[in-house]
């Protein structure tokens, strides 16, 4: 019996990587069994230390901030950029202060803004499918934030004294969760957390490096959106993801 079992399993895993794989000729990622805790994957890799960043940290609050909880504090009701004015909430972050994979955007849009939390628009869903039902994560298990805080007029792309203005409080969330593992979502987050003007299509899928932590950039999901073709890679970076951090890939 137990080695029907098996082979039933098998079957099933081999059915369920098939089928995510095919996910760009139409299907979404799989609906899964109730998404479950990360698998403790201290023997899979320490979590890193991150390099310290004294250039960023001239707010001595800030430097002082060693929870998710005071950098919020120390963020207040931000005006330090010209998104301010535009903005109803500050987008800070949510999801696991102790997160093993972190995803990084690039900026609030319009139903983030609203709701104070990142990605709960379309892309957002996507996004949240991704981790649900592709890594069989729930959103809670993971830690999710922007490049930028506050949503940039019509959604354009946030600019580089914005970028700037927000880093501090981006690196200082990074150096207080330590991921395994940093998601970059699109050109933007990937450019500016990797300091280069490199196109998104050359820097995905492969590692690099943030402060010590690794970083997997991969495409938007708004890009996604707009060319479900590209699932199909996007889903091998995830997979690298997972492997990282021990993730069961079936
Ligand atoms: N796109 C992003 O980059 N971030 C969000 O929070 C939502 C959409």
């Amino acid at each position: 019996m137990a080695g029907d079992n098996s082979q039933f399993s098998k079957g099933v895993s081999a059915a369920r990587e098939y089928l995510l794989r095919e996910f760009d000729m139409g299907a979404e990622f799989l609906p899964q069994s109730p998404p479950r805790q990360a698998e403790a994957a201290s023997d899979v890799m320490a979590r890193p230390v991150v390099a310290e960043f004294p250039d960023l940290l001239v707010e001595p609050d800030l430097k002082a901030a060693d929870t998710l909880d005071a950098v919020r504090d120390v963020l207040g009701d931000c005006d330090r950029c010209k998104l301010c004015k535009g903005r109803i909430n500050i987008v800070f972050g949510v999801g696991n202060p102790e997160a093993e994979v972190m995803f990084v955007g690039e900026g609030p849009g319009a139903d983030e803004d609203a709701q104070g939390i990142p990605f709960v628009g379309r892309a957002g869903k996507l996004l949240t499918d991704i981790i649900e039902k592709g890594m069989r994560l729930r959103r809670d298990d993971v830690y999710i934030a922007n490049i930028v805080k506050c949503r940039p007029p019509d959604n354009r792309n946030p600019e580089p004294d914005e970028i700037v203005a927000c880093e501090p409080f981006l690196a200082k969330q990074i150096a207080v969760i330590r991921p395994r593992v940093i998601v970059a979502l699109g050109k933007v987050p990937t450019q500016s957390l990797l300091q280069n003007r490199t196109p998104i299509s050359k820097q995905r899928g492969q590692w690099h490096d943030y402060r010590g932590v690794p970083v997997m950039p991969t495409f938007h999901p708004a890009y996604l959106l707009r060319s479900p073709g590209e699932k199909r890679v996007v889903w091998d970076d995830i997979k690298q993801v997972m492997k990282k951090v021990g993730l069961p890939i079936e």
